[in-house]
């Protein structure tokens, strides 16, 4: 008996070494390397080309990358990445030989977007930086040549790269459970516009890839065939806002209570091109308005909705925001959920910081917050002008000059 004890203690204890080994190894070791791909490929630029690839990168890339000090894809600090994962920054992707991605090759590029292996060192990036794995080759292409454009916001810029700190969990994630995807054994054509609910499958899940979010889990999504993602398009995650509030992510199968049932398409058009819900509320973090979607692109997506397998979901949506402990232009700010975006600093997904110096006149910024599309044709911020009374933003403004002056 004490010997079966004696054994049991060191095999427990040889459970422990090892854990601890692997763990020490989680946090030490570089993350996991792989063969890189590079495929064989010159993108020649044309004026549409550019066009495309500068208006798809501007819901797909620019929010990441854009620098506000800098007005290019310079990198930055992403503020809204959950502290579980460390500190997190984008890269320099201006055309900057050295610093940025001026000296990469289209097929480094290329290879990058597809697989999430980096083309010079091997390593994984990690998943912060997505992979578009199913998306069409013209697109990709296409965003390949608005990288090389004469755009200002991907003119060099030298700013050195920022290394992040990640957290063991990151690590874990990056080496045991999480892989690199394959490179598409044949090229992705972009479907035709004849059939516009095959079109909308593409653009829903294959561009910009809303089944993600509105899915029922993360964790168990099918980076290959997105139908068979657990919940396909039935919500019920909950992601928090950059103040921690919970925010529930709804249905968009056609059930009639919890989904898009009852939507008409001109309510989907006008809630995804505004950013103003159909029940004239405000979209909220991490939710963004799609106003840089072509109408073809919304209608598309409309009508593939409608076809997708109805799930019930659950009916639950996010409670409105209570009024805020807070009262005057910070409670508003609250309310109006100005800090589900912009944080409560101002800092958030996209810094306010700028704007007491770039909007000097009250009225002005008070016409800023209401109606940012006069402002930047190009926002994914909600146009509040329908939902929100003139005082009410112009007490925000004098909210947003405070932030402005407390830094
Ligand atoms: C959700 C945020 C996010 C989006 C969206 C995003 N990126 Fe990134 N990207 C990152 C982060 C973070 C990194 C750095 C990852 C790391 O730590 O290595 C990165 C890295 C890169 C790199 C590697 C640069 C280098 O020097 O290692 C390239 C190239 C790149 N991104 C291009 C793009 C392009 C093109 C798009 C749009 C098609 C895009 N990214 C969309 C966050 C994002
Ligand atoms: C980053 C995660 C994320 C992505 C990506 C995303 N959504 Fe959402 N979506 C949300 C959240 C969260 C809400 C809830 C917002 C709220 O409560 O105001 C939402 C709300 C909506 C609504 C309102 C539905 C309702 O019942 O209130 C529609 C419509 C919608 N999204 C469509 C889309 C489409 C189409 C795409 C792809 C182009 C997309 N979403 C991509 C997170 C996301
Ligand atoms: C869904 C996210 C979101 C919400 C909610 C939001 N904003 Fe914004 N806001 C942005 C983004 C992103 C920008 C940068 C321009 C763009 O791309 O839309 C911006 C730009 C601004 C600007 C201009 C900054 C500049 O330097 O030009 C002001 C001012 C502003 N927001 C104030 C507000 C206020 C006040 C509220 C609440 C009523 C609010 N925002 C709600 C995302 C949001």
């Amino acid at each position: 008996m004490k010997r079966l004890l004696t054994w049991l203690g060191l095999a427990l204890g040889l459970v422990v070494v090892v854990l601890l080994g692997f763990v020490a190894f989680l946090w030490f070791a570089p993350y996991p390397s792989y063969e890189p791909v590079v495929p064989a490929v010159t993108v020649a630029s044309t004026p549409e080309r550019v066009a495309h690839g500068r208006r798809l990168a501007l819901s797909l890339c620019v929010a990441c990358h854009e620098n506000p000090e800098t007005k290019t894809v310079s990198g930055k600090l992403m503020a809204d990445m959950p502290p579980e994962f460390g500190t997190v920054y984008s890269k320099n992707i201006t055309q900057h030989e050295t610093q940025g991605i001026g000296g990469w090759t289209d097929g480094e590029l290329l290879g990058l977007l597809r697989t999430g292996i980096h083309p010079r060192t091997g390593q994984f990036v990690p998943p912060w930086m997505p992979r578009f794995n199913r998306m069409a080759d013209e697109d990709l292409e296409s965003i390949i040549a608005w990288l090389r454009s004469d755009d200002p916001i991907v003119a060099a810029t030298n700013q050195t790269n920022t290394a992040g700190s990640p957290t063991l969990l990151t690590k874990f994630l990056m080496r045991v459970v999480m892989s690199p995807t394959e490179m598409p054994s044949q090229r992705i054509d972009v479907p035709s516009t004849a059939n516009m609910q095959e079109f909308g499958r593409y653009v829903a899940n294959d561009r910009y890839s809303c089944f993600g979010c509105h899915s029922a889990d993360f964790a168990d999504q099918d980076e290959v065939r997105p139908e068979n993602s657990a919940g396909f398009y039935g919500g019920g995650m909950t992601m928090p806002d950059l103040v921690g509030r919970a925010v529930y992510v709804p249905n968009l199968t056609a059930h009639a209570t919890n989904g898009l049932g009852k939507w008409t398409e001109a309510e989907f058009v006008q809630a995804m091109s505004t950013g103003i819900n159909r029940n004239g509320k405000p979209f909220r973090y991490p939710m963004a308005r799609h106003n840089m979607l072509t109408p073809e692109e919304h209608a598309a997506i409309y009508a593939y909705l409608r076809s997708v397998p109805v799930l019930e979901g659950t009916p639950s949506s996010t409670p409105e925001y209570a009024e805020s402990a807070e009262k005057g232009p910070k409670g508003l700010y609250f309310k109006h959920g100005c800090a589900g975006c912009h944080g409560a600093t101002g800092m958030g997904a996209a810094s306010l910081l700028k704007a007491h110096g770039k909007y000097p006149d009250d009225s002005v910024l008070a016409d800023v917050i209401r109606n940012i599309t006069r402002y930047n044709p190009e926002a994914w911020m909600p146009e509040y002008a329908s939902v929100m009374s003139e005082s009410d933003a112009t007490q925000l403004a004098l909210h947003v000059r405070t932030l402005c002056s407390k830094r």
